[in-house]
């Protein structure tokens, strides 16, 4: 079997490849990632000469490279491509609606040209906006309240639409916050800790009582195999971690995890424009499936500070050049 999957150097997509080639020996894996700032070669140093894998460069908003990486068939694609930076798409829209939108619609068209036999799309729970109380479930309407949450909304309908209309055979998963080894420093688990580290202050937007779900990144790359392997064409499965934590609790774990204390390294900066309060996830129908997530977060949490201490080479060269510039405009629209 060869799967496309787009957006494998990214932080999730790169996990899912890994998980792949290591646990699916039938199965050889095509990567298609434009390399923005967030498509890191590094991430996949560890398997790039695998027989099992090849890497192409491209966009998939250009069907020509979409095309070029399917080549003479793919049995599946999976869809990690996306502009995903919350604090981004509000200093700039543009390249989400372009990306996110766009490009899931060439994806779509080669799925319908191609006649993949199934399609999935990552998305998000940011999806359905803002939830006072409660837990969303894949039917809930959707309220984006970003640029970034209403790019992917307009992709989830789009994916949608093409199984109705034309009896597409797509999947959509949409995960809750998700941490780990190799994300980018702009979210705030890496930002914190690389912060930490190097005994530099963190910024907690508003009062910090805003409310995340975390889910390790294995736990998500499993479960979207999962869903590609088992899921039902035509649903949407909810991926959470079932570990809510206002980002304060949050910040004083990674704080006090990186030995530094609150009063000294914790910064209230001018909070998130339109900054939603809580997302909240019902996972019932993916746990009916058969997965449930396996890393305890605190377990989870320390292995993610000790690995992040460990690898001062991978995240040190991100935090210069592109990402200094991104926090210059960032701080100047506070
Ligand atoms: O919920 C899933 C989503 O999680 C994904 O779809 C997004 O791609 C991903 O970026 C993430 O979105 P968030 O906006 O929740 O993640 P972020 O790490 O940017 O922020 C988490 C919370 O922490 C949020 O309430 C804002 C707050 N925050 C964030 C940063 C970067 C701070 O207080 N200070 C910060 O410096």
């Amino acid at each position: 079997m060869r799967w496309l999957v787009t957006g494998g150097l990214g932080f999730i997509g790169s996990q899912f490849i890994r998980l792949v080639l290591r646990e699916r020996a039938e199965v050889s894996v095509v990567n298609l990632d434009a390399m923005t700032y967030a498509g890191n070669p590094a991430n996949l140093r560890d398997v790039e000469h695998d027989p099992r894998y090849r890497f192409h460069k491209g966009d998939i908003c250009d069907a020509g490279a979409v095309a070029e990486a399917i080549g003479p068939g793919v049995d599946a694609i999976v869809n990690f491509a996306a502009e995903t930076h919350v604090d981004r798409s509000i200093l700039d829209p543009k390249d989400f609606l372009h990306t996110d939108i766009l490009g899931t619609h060439v994806l779509l068209e080669a799925q319908r040209e191609r006649g993949v036999r199934r399609y999935l799309q990552v998305s998000t729970d940011e999806v359905y906006g803002d939830v006072a109380a409660g837990d969303s479930t894949e039917s809930d309407p959707l309220r984006p309240r970003s640029p970034y949450a209403a790019s992917k909304a307009g992709a989830d309908l789009q994916v949608l639409a093409y199984h109705v209309t034309y009896g597409a055979p797509v999947l959509i998963t949409r995960g809750s916050n998700t941490y780990g080894p190799r994300q980018y420093p702009e979210k705030i688990v890496p930002l914190f800790v690389t912060n930490l580290i190097d005994n530099q202050p963190v910024p907690v937007y508003g009062d910090g009582e805003q409310i995340r779900d975390w889910l390790h990144v294995e736990d998500h790359a499993r479960a979207i195999l999962h869903v590609l392997e088992r899921g039902k064409t035509g649903n949407v499965y909810n991926v959470g971690g079932a570990n809510p934590r206002t980002n304060l609790e949050l910040t004083r774990l990674l704080v006090e995890g990186c030995g530094r204390s609150m009063e000294t390294h914790v910064e209230h900066v001018t909070d998130r424009l339109g900054h939603d309060r809580r997302y909240a996830l019902d996972t019932a129908k993916l746990r009916a499936l058969g997965w449930s997530p396996r890393v305890p977060f605190d377990e989870g949490l320390r292995s993610t500070v000790a690995w992040y201490r460990a690898n001062e080479s991978w995240w040190r060269p991100l935090k210069t050049g592109e990402y200094l510039e991104y926090y210059k405009r960032q701080y100047a629209q506070r």
